[in-house]
């Protein structure tokens, strides 16, 4: 009887410490999506001397970008255009290229999704 009483413990601890552990891992994979950090380290390092660090506010040149689909992203961020048929904010010309950013486009679009 003792015996069991042991291996029950044991398995009791094992059984507590796996479900922890898992809880863990769960809770920093909904905090930190990688790509919505990488993504808003490229806005913060790249974008937000024209547009707010908070993207659903207008900045202090260019207007909120959240929810900006990624093909507006591609078109605006690599070569200044819109997506054919797209309404722009503003009718200004204003905002540079930043063509090195091509492969930093899926992030930008998962930050400001
Ligand atoms: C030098 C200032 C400046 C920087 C830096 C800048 N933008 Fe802009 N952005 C603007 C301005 C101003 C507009 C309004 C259109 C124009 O004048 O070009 C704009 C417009 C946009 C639009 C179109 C919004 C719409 O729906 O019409 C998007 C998307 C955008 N910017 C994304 C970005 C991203 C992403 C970055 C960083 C990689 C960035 N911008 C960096 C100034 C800037």
């Amino acid at each position: 009887m003792r015996g069991w009483t042991k291996i029950l413990a044991i398995m009791f601890y094992v059984l507590v410490l796996s479900a922890c552990s898992k809880d863990s891992d769960q809770s920093s994979q909904a905090s930190k999506d990688p790509d919505w950090e990488r993504g808003r380290a490229v806005y913060v390092a790249n974008c937000v001397a024209c547009h707010n660090s908070d993207p659903s506010k207008d900045g202090p040149l260019g207007p909120a970008l959240k929810g900006s689909p990624q093909e507006l992203l591609e078109a605006r961020v690599l070569s200044s255009n819109y997506p054919p048929g797209y309404q722009p904010k503003r009718p200004t010309k204003v905002m540079p290229q930043f063509p090195f950013l091509k492969s930093e486009i899926p992030y930008l679009s998962a930050y400001l999704r």
